[in-house]
């Protein structure tokens, strides 16, 4: 592992897969989404699945022991080798510190760690908007972020959408006072560190994209 490591922090609705599936289109590092993993855990009936599923449901966090044994598995494989956005991990100190041991191993280390800083109460209507195209995965919303013809996705041409089980406003107040009582530290222990940039997360989708730009371009020049 020596490609960079940019970890996208921010409260549920700040865009972080939004934005990371656009820096990886841009700049070829793999989007690493550990809600997506999770999800994809649930999906398939494995033991890890089933134990996270009610913990998703009622907007808790998962056990570090089983986030970071499935972020672990992935990040073995050759294709992150040329560098990750993680979307939504670390989500604890414990989580922080299990990433540094685990890039430390192949010589690797956090190249810059992004707070996507937003209003929670527009999250709610973020979130709650929000919908997925099932056949390639790409994000849409309600308002925000609409197909140009509607019922069809502009990346893949796929008709059929999905709404997560977790997005109705009561989770979404569960899963903001679960980053802000256990995420948000991360963003003083990373400025700290030296490795923290901050970006206006309630701009508009391409402005929040092109500050983002600037952050993982400097983070390359520095590498
Ligand atoms: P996860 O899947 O990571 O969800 P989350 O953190 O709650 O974040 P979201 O996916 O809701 O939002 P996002 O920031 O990606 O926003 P998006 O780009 O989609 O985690 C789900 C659950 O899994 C957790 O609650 C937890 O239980 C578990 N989990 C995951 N990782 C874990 C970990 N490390 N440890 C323990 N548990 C873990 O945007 C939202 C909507 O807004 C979209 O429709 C989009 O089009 C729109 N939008 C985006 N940007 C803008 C903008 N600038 N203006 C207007 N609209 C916008």
């Amino acid at each position: 592992m020596t490609g960079q490591i940019v970890i996208l922090l921010g409260p549920p609705g700040a865009g972080k897969g939004t934005q990371a599936r656009m820096l990886e289109e841009r700049h070829g590092l793999v989007q690493l989404s550990t809600g997506d993993m999770l999800r994809g855990a649930v999906r398939a009936g494995t033991p890890a699945g089933l134990a996270a599923k009610a913990v998703m449901e009622a907007g808790g966090l998962v056990s570090d022991e089983i986030v970071l044994a499935i972020l672990k598995e992935r990040m073995t494989q050759p294709d992150v080798a040329r560098g990750a956005i993680l979307d939504g991990f670390p989500r604890t100190a414990g989580q922080a510190a299990a990433l540094d041991r685990l890039l430390a191993g192949s010589g690797g280390q956090v190249s810059a760690a992004v707070s996507l800083d937003v209003d929670d109460e527009a999250m709610v209507d973020r979130v709650s908007g929000r919908y997925t195209c099932a056949s390639c995965g790409e994000g849409w919303h309600d308002r925000f972020k609409q197909p140009t013809r509607a019922g069809t996705c502009d990346k893949c041409g796929g008709t059929e959408f999905t709404r997560r089980a977790d997005d109705n406003e009561t989770t979404v107040r569960d899963r903001l006072g679960a980053y802000h009582a256990q995420t948000a530290p991360l963003i003083a222990h990373y400025d700290a560190l030296g490795l923290l940039a901050r970006v206006d997360a309630m701009q508009e989708i391409d402005a929040v994209a092109r500050d983002l730009e600037r952050v993982v371009t400097e983070t390359t020049a520095r590498a």
